[in-house]
């Protein structure tokens, strides 16, 4: 049986974080977005955080106008997004759990926690024709709860595989990511994952047949500063359909 591609969705917040910290016109995520789909995604990914520490309301709007390739806007659930996303109605919404103090998304949504806050964003959202991700650990509580929103898809956090040391604790998360994975595809979600992904750690969970798409940013933005953001995003891309092939030729 053939193993399905994996998709690559390139996260170009970072490149807002290096233009606010100076305050210049310059650099332009949309660019860096553009560029990106030229050069391996097939889809661009950005936070609209309630601080604003990077993207800015009019990249949302610029890039969604620009974009060659579908947007994610992943963003907290609160009115004041899903007031900005029914508007801009982007094709893919992610929703995550937001906390001003933290350096980044330091874990997965609560959907079990707040089960009907986040069905009613779904339904909102869903009849705007946009598509839901939810952003979440892979536990088997949020699984069942994400089935009860609707959204078309699950994203797993896995920032905690990635921040396990190599080794026994690194497999046994990569063993939650995996049960996760199965659990939710079988039960008629799409399965994506992202966070702390990068060229050293991609692998294996690419390798994950019923994982559709990875969003990875830090990593990819990071590399880029020394070899160019075309070569850094075709970088990973060729990594992870390396592993997709290693998984077709092990069938
Ligand atoms: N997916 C989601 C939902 C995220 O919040 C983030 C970080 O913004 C990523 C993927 C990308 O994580 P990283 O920047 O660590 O690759």
């Amino acid at each position: 049986m053939k193993v399905q591609a994996i998709r690559l969705g390139v996260n170009v917040d970072h490149v807002a974080t290096v233009r606010q910290a100076r305050g210049t016109p310059y650099p332009d995520p949309v660019e860096a977005a553009l560029l990106a789909a030229s050069s391996g995604a097939d889809g661009i990914t950005i936070h609209l955080r309630e601080d604003r520490r990077h993207i800015q309301e009019h990249d949302v709007q610029r890039l969604l106008a620009e974009s060659s390739v579908p947007v994610n806007l992943e963003m907290a659930v609160t009115e004041q997004m899903l007031d900005i996303a029914l508007r801009s109605a982007p094709p893919h919404c992610c929703l995550v759990p937001e906390r001003r103090e933290e350096l980044t998304t330091e874990g997965g949504l609560d959907v079990a926690g707040q089960q009907q806050r986040i069905n009613e964003a779904c339904v909102r959202l869903a009849d705007a024709n946009v598509r839901v991700s939810l952003f979440v650990d892979p536990e088997a509580r949020q699984l069942e709860a994400a089935l009860v929103t609707g959204a078309a898809a699950v994203e797993i956090h896995t920032g905690a595989y990635a921040d396990a040391a190599a080794g026994a604790a690194q497999a046994a998360e990569l063993q939650r990511i995996r049960e996760f994975a199965r659990d939710a595809a079988a039960a008629g979600l799409q399965v994506h994952a992202g966070h702390g992904l990068h060229l050293q750690n991609v692998a294996a969970v690419a390798m994950l047949e019923q994982i559709e798409e990875l969003n990875i940013g830090h990593s990819i933005i990071a590399r880029a500063m020394f070899v160019g953001l075309p070569a850094a995003c075709a970088e990973m891309r060729q990594a992870m359909t390396l592993a997709r092939r290693s998984l077709q030729a092990g069938r």
